[in-house]
């Protein structure tokens, strides 16, 4: 069986978030599984660089909504199974060498929708049989970017390819100028509010929405979560008229390169039966980050991007109330995003000098010493459909404090009130978006963490809890073998 999955960002080509991450693995397992699945994407000048063996299939598009383009063939680097990547190089994705999405200013290039438009139009053509890319016979798209795939097959009329479409973050929907609608081959019938129309623009979200057989979302809370006002971003309404095509399927997680008893990128290897490694990881923390080695101070990390969503905000007026009321406690940062947040947190470091470091940037490496050397991981955030990192975290006996929302209600048990643990914990999640509601959080935490007995065996249920991408493989599977044409049913 053949599946297109075509996604904006896959690891280590291109990332900006959890998104790269699923979309390799999950190829990777397809492959597995003998599925033959190919990622398709942009071919950013980081992702030519980065992808093995690239070379040109097929002649150049000169008829794209956005110009000109070719298709490069290669293969994801450092996979245990070959897994191909076709990468859609044009003008537009060739300009992209830093940030995907955003120039050094922050803001949004101005010609996202012909970029994203031009790989939705290829990935329909492969759809159709028209490129050298053998038809698939399912094709996958990933959020808002790949939004107009499931409606150009539906405009087309082209059959014989079941389309899915997966919501890993409702927020971000590619909302671009209406005037555009016909160069990126959205008919006129469908620029109503019934189609693709989302106050007053063309909705790339909106479009994948009505027109993919199947629509997923990564946490069974968030494919609850988003048919109500609160998470749905002006999109419950249409949804909840699609919840026949709507099913959740939680990701899994890259077992292999986040298993700290494997980890080359960690001081030293540890696991449940030998936590002594996890002392040295703390300590390599701490001197990474300039802060005093201290063993029994309560180390707080903060990793992910530094948003609004991920509450960077909150955690702002919340930490200098917990370095006052909390005098060992060290606080180690690492993160990227919104420049007015990064700022007021390199601010936070100068007004606690030996308790809190900040490193502004992305550092894969460093992450994985983050997660492995902290006792706690504090990981507040508005909205989440997975949440990818206070799973690494619990892997590595890091105990996330985390809101309890999306898929973060799924994947951590809270404990309770710190003076009755609940036993099975594997966490702290709190309700609320206020400063308070965090310091009362992180409060229990704390006290938690000054019980040895209790905390040990929070990491022990952290550490044990299982997040492979063999259930969500399957899970995929039959999705697929639903959508695919009846011939092809078999295959999957
Ligand atoms: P989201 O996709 O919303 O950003 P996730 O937690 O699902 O949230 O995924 C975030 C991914 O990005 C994780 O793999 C995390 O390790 C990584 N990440 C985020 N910020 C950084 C950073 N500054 N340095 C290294 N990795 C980061
Ligand atoms: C998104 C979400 C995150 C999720 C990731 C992968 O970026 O914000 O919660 O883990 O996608 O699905």
């Amino acid at each position: 069986a053949r599946v297109l999955l075509v996604a904006s960002e896959a690891v280590p080509l291109v990332k900006t978030g959890g998104l790269a991450d699923v979309i390799t693995a999950l190829a990777a397992v397809l492959v597995e599984h003998g599925v033959d699945a190919t990622i398709l994407m942009p071919a950013y000048p980081a992702a030519v660089e980065r992808a093995a063996g690239l070379r040109q299939i097929g002649q150049i598009f000169d008829d794209l909504p956005g110009g000109s383009g070719r298709l490069l063939l290669g293969c994801m680097p450092g996979q245990q199974v070959q897994v191909p990547v076709l990468l859609l190089d044009t003008e537009r994705f060739a300009r992209r060498s830093g940030d995907p999405y955003v120039n050094d200013d922050g803001n949004e290039y101005d010609d996202n929708a012909l970029a994203f438009g031009d790989l939705a139009e290829v990935a329909a053509r492969i759809c159709a049989g028209r490129t050298m890319v053998p038809a698939p016979h399912v094709v996958h798209a990933n959020d808002w970017h790949t939004g107009l795939v499931p409606l150009l097959l539906r405009v087309r009329g082209i059959t014989g390819v079941g389309s899915a479409l997966t919501i890993h973050n409702l927020a971000f929907q590619g909302n671009v100028d209406m005037c555009l609608a016909g160069q990126l081959g959205v008919p006129g019938h469908m620029l109503d509010a019934d189609g693709v129309e989302f106050w007053g623009r063309l909705s790339f979200m909106k479009a994948g929405i009505l027109c993919a057989d199947r629509i997923t979302a990564v946490s069974d809370t968030y494919a609850a979560e988003i048919l109500t006002p609160r998470f749905g971003h002006g999109l419950d309404g249409l949804l909840d008229s699609r919840r026949d095509a709507l099913l959740a399927i939680p990701n899994g997680v890259d077992t292999d390169a986040w298993n700290p008893s494997r980890d080359p990128l960690i001081a030293r290897q540890f696991s449940l039966a030998d936590m002594t490694g996890k002392a040295a990881c703390k300590r390599d923390l701490q001197k990474q980050f300039g802060l005093p080695v201290e063993p029994f101070a309560p180390l707080v990390a903060l990793g992910s991007r530094i948003t609004h969503q991920k509450m960077a905000d909150v955690a702002l007026d919340a930490l200098p109330r917990l370095l006052d009321q909390h005098p060992r406690m060290q606080v180690a940062v690492l993160g990227r995003g919104d420049h007015g947040y990064e700022a007021r947190f390199r601010q936070l470091a100068a007004d606690y000098p030996d308790r809190v470091a900040v490193h502004v940037g992305y550092d894969e490496k460093l992450a994985h010493a983050l997660h492995a050397g902290a006792d706690m991981l504090l990981h507040g955030t508005r909205f989440e459909p997975f949440g990818l990192t206070p799973i690494y975290a619990m892997l590595y006996g890091t105990i996330p404090v985390a809101s309890r929302v999306g898929g973060l209600c799924d994947t951590v048990a809270d404990v309770g009130s710190a003076d009755a643990p609940d036993e099975s914990a594997s966490g702290v999640l709190f309700d609320g978006e206020s400063a308070d509601d965090m310091v009362a959080a992180m409060a229990r935490a704390l006290a938690l963490y000054g019980q040895t007995k209790h905390w040990q065996r929070l990491q022990r249920n952290a550490m044990q809890a299982d997040f492979s991408w063999y259930g969500p493989a399957r899970k995929y599977l039959r999705m697929y073998a639903d959508i695919a044409p009846e011939s092809a049913r078999a295959l999957f």
